[in-house]
């Protein structure tokens, strides 16, 4: 299991977004987004290519800049007019599709760089850390090896590891096994699972419903930029009740199933 760490002020934050709005020029992404998610609760973000599921996720970490609406994260207003984003996204983790690694560094060198620049660690203090994370993950054999060397998998597995030298209270994944191929998916998921069982708070934007039935806490599915449906994992995908949620599980769910009254 990976554990969150016990250090009080590591400890797991949760996330409210109140009536949030999105627009890029005409197109109203976001259209009043209100969303809990409790310290420690993984909840999984669901919804069609579109729906504004990746904005959100950028908005927490004012990678995007809301137009209307308040995000707290761990009590503290994300969105305030005076927040400290560099303090902010420090105790934010994200992982993303394309794993973003750099390509020119090590495995090592992609988890030491970030705490040593940002949070002044000495080189073996950051080394010792992140040689822990890649163990977490599985993967301290890679250390000296270059993201190109590892299958995309594997890069994943680093992308987590990344994000967690940093200690972070929230951890945001944005479809983070989309991009691999199938039979390196699993371990991704697995690790997930282990930090969901170690008590991180995690918002997981994802297609992976085997993941969010055993995973998660709660799924929300968002359609056209609002929220259509929430509650407990099984209940919204085994017995979705609105029509949209019902029509994009059975997509999801049968993706070869020919719908002959569309
Ligand atoms: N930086 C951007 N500039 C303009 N439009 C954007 C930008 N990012 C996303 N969009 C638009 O916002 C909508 C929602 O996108 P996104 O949040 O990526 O949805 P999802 O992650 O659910 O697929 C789409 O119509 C997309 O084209
Ligand atoms: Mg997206």
């Amino acid at each position: 299991m990976i554990e969150t760490p016990q250090n009080p002020d590591r400890a797991p934050a949760g996330v409210v977004i109140d009536g949030l709005h999105k627009a890029y020029g005409e197109n109203e992404v976001l259209k009043g987004i209100d969303m809990r998610v409790e310290p420690g609760e993984v909840v999984c973000l669901i919804g069609a290519s579109g729906s504004g599921k990746s904005t959100l996720l950028r908005c927490v970490n004012r990678l995007e800049d809301p137009n209307r609406g308040m995000i707290t994260v761990g009590g503290h207003e994300a969105t305030h007019p005076d927040v400290n984003l560099d303090a902010m996204r420090r105790e934010i983790g994200m992982v993303f599709q394309q794993f973003n690694l750099f390509p020119h560094l090590s495995m090592l060198e992609n988890c030491t760089i970030t705490p040593r620049r940002v949070l002044k660690q000495s080189r073996s203090a950051a080394e010792q850390e992140a040689m822990a994370q890649l163990k977490r993950v599985g993967l301290e054999e890679f250390a000296q090896r270059r993201p190109e060397q590892l299958s995309g998998g594997q890069q994943q597995r680093v992308a987590i590891a990344r994000a967690l030298t940093m200690r972070p209270k929230l951890m945001l994944f944005d479809e983070p096994t989309s991009a691999l191929d199938p039979e390196t998916v699993g371990d991704v998921l697995a690790i997930m699972r282990d930090l969901a069982q170690g008590g991180m708070t995690m918002l997981v934007v994802t297609h992976e419903m085997g993941f969010a039935r055993e995973v998660a806490d709660r799924v929300v599915f968002m359609d056209r930029g609002r929220v259509v449906e929430e509650g407990p994992a099984a209940q919204v995908i085994s017995e979705p009740q609105q029509p949209r949620t019902q029509d994009f599980l059975r997509r999801v769910l049968n993706p070869t199933h020919v719908d002959l009254e569309d």
